[in-house]
C-alpha cells in the first residue's frame, strides 16, 4: 500500500526542463509512487522548462541569481527549500555550483543527473569529452552531490553505445533518452528510503 505522507522533491533547472518532466511524468503515473513534486525552482526567469512545469500545474518559483554572490543566492534557496519542507533536490540541467551552506543543508539530499559515466568525462560538454577521448561506450550517471563537481556517490548508470557516425548531437539525444529513464529509477530508489550509503557505494538495503 503506498505511503500516505510522500516524499517532498524539488527540481532546479537553469534550462530546457526534459528531465524535469521525466520525473514529473513517472510521479504522475505512479512509476515514483513514494514521492511529490513539490516545487520546480529556476535560476533563471527565461528557462523554457518553467512553461513546461506550468503546463503540468507544477508549482515553480524563480530564484534568480540577479548577479549575487553564489551564497547569498543559495542562501535564498535553501530558505524557500525549507519553507516547502522539501525532502530532496533533484538538480536536472541546473547550471550553477552549489556553495558549502547549500551542501551541508541537503547532505546526501541532492541528487543531479550528467550525460557521462562518471567518473570519466565531469564537467561541462560531457559528450564531447567522449568523442574527443574516443570511447566506445558513454552513457549517463544520477548521483548524490558532494564538493567535487561531479564526484559524489553514484546512485544509478546506464550505458549508451558511441557510434563511428556520432556528432556531440546525435551522442547527445541517444544519452539523453535514458537519462529520462533512468533519473525516475533513481528516484523512486532514493524516495523509497530503501538504500544507504556505505562509503561511496549506494546499495539497496
Ligand atoms: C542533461 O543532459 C543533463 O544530464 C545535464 O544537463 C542536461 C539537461 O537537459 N546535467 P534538460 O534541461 O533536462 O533537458
Amino acid at each position: 500500500m503506498p505511503r500516505e505522507v510522500k516524499t517532498k522533491i524539488a527540481i532546479l533547472i537553469s534550462g530546457r526542463g526534459s528531465n524535469m518532466l521525466a520525473l514529473a511524468d513517472a510521479v504522475s503515473e505512479g512509476r515514483v509512487s513514494e514521492a511529490e513534486i513539490t516545487i520546480v525552482i529556476s535560476d533563471q526567469a527565461n528557462a523554457a522548462g518553467l512553461a513546461h512545469a506550468q503546463s503540468r500545474n507544477l508549482k515553480t518559483i524563480e530564484v534568480e541569481r540577479r548577479g549575487r554572490s553564489r551564497d547569498e543566492h543559495d542562501r535564498e534557496l535553501v530558505a524557500v527549500l525549507q519553507e516547502h519542507q522539501i525532502d530532496f533536490v533533484c538538480l536536472a540541467g541546473y547550471m550553477r555550483l552549489l556553495s558549502a551552506h547549500f551542501l551541508s543543508a541537503y547532505q546526501n539530499r541532492i541528487l543531479n543527473i550528467h550525460p557521462s559515466l562518471l567518473p570519466a568525462f565531469p564537467g561541462l560538454d560531457a559528450q564531447k569529452q567522449a568523442l574527443e577521448h574516443g570511447v566506445k561506450f558513454s552513457g549517463c550517471t544520477v548521483h548524490f552531490i558532494d564538493e567535487i563537481l561531479d564526484g559524489g556517490p553514484i546512485i544509478a548508470q546506464r550505458i549508451v553505445p558511441v557510434l563511428d557516425d556520432d556528432t556531440e548531437e546525435t551522442l547527445a539525444a541517444r544519452i539523453l533518452e535514458e537519462e529520462h529513464k533512468l533519473y525516475s529509477e533513481a528516484l523512486a530508489l532514493v524516495a523509497s528510503g530503501a538504500y544507504e550509503i556505505v562509503g561511496r557505494r549506494v546499495v539497496r538495503k
